[in-house]
């Protein structure tokens, strides 16, 4: 099967909205830019084109889909209540990389939620996204159109590695900016309680909400995550990936170690340390003093080594917070081993 691919990176032009949004109400699965990563969408009341997005991707059936708003009515059309909280927070972060999960009325169709009584709606900020959903009149649902466990998309070349042939269509946008997924955000209790970090911080949350809880799993690996996708490996390097948690003659030491043993090395860090490092199989993300462009790198990053090349990957660890949440959940899930200054 083709994959059709529309260019759409320096001007947006309206035949390709309506040829993507023409396959999306004729059932079948195209992938576009947000502004977090690629996603891949399909049409989310409609049960047999939401399964092409599962086969596609080889995502396990239990892992729910986010589904993607272009306009407030269509979330009405979802949900059985809007609590007053979510007004609130889509006044403030809408368009933009918050999904929030509200209780279903079972308008999506039942693999998106995956059987749950709830569903996860966002309404992306991307001028592709937004008209595409505009043009659709439907509501859109969509994962990150990679390959199940890979690093997400952040580039229509990266779809076209993982998808070039299993799908209808790629807009091609250029690269995404956030670079990280959607913030998902638990609405239905009466604390909402962040079940994935994302593009939206913490921070930004507490700026309008009196409280806000993180998922307990976040923090401890023994916990079982409320949010289901959030147990699966992912967005793993061909190569194995070790974290590397210290300062940075800390780092540099485990570099001198490795290169001892002649494994071939690539380095993960920011502008700061990629600069004291002798080592010439280096990408630098940006700087660790703006951890929004961090974001933007990481993904493209992950991908950017093959196994043929390359042994082992070490990462450098970032802090914790903004952005950084995110960053770090990524690579903690990414990573086969940590290595951590005592
Ligand atoms: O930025 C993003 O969110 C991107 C772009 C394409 O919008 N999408 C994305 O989708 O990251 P995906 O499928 O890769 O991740 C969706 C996450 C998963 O962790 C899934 O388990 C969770 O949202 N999720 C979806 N529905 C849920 C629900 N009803 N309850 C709890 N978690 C849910
Ligand atoms: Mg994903």
């Amino acid at each position: 099967n083709q994959t059709k691919i529309w260019n759409v990176s320096t001007t947006i032009n309206e035949e390709t909205i309506q040829e993507a949004a023409a396959l999306l109400r004729d059932q079948q699965v195209v992938a576009f830019p947000t502004e977090t990563v690629y996603g891949l969408a399909a049409d989310a009341t409609h049960e047999a084109a939401v399964q092409r997005i599962f086969e596609a991707k080889g995502r396990p059936a239990d892992n729910p889909l986010i589904v993607h708003v272009g306009n407030r009515d269509q979330v009405e059309q979802l949900v059985t209540e809007i609590p007053e909280v979510a007004h609130r927070l889509m006044d403030e972060f809408w368009p933009g990389p918050l999904t929030l999960i509200l209780p279903s009325n079972h308008t999506a169709a039942q693999n998106v939620t995956a059987g749950l009584d709830t569903v996860a709606v966002r309404m992306p900020s991307h001028p592709v996204a937004l008209q595409i959903l505009q043009a659709a009149g439907l509501p859109l649902a969509a994962p990150s159109a990679n390959r199940s466990g890979r690093p997400s998309p952040t580039e229509a070349e990266h779809v076209k590695q993982d998808l070039d042939g299993r799908i209808s269509g790629i807009v091609d946008g250029g690269p995404t900016g956030v670079g990280v997924e959607s913030t998902v955000l638990d609405c239905t209790s009466e604390i909402p309680v962040i079940l994935r970090p994302g593009g939206v911080t913490k921070e930004d949350l507490e700026r309008i909400l009196p409280e806000v809880m993180v998922d307990p799993a976040l923090v401890d690996q023994k916990e079982q995550p409320k949010s289901p996708g959030m147990k699966y490996t992912h967005y793993a390097p061909e190569s194995p990936l070790w974290l590397i948690e210290g300062d940075d003659d800390f780092f540099q030491q485990q570099l001198l170690h490795i290169k001892e043993e002649n494994r071939r090395t690539a380095v993960i860090a920011s502008n700061e340390l990629a600069g004291k490092l002798d080592h010439d199989v280096i990408t630098a993300c940006g700087s660790r003093e703006n951890l929004p462009e961090i974001a933007g790198q990481l993904y493209r990053a992950l991908r950017q080594y093959k196994k043929a090349d390359i042994d082992v990957i070490l990462c450098e660890s970032f802090e914790e917070k903004g952005v950084g949440a995110a960053i770090m959940n990524r690579l903690q899930k990414a990573a086969t081993q940590k290595i951590t200054q005592h």
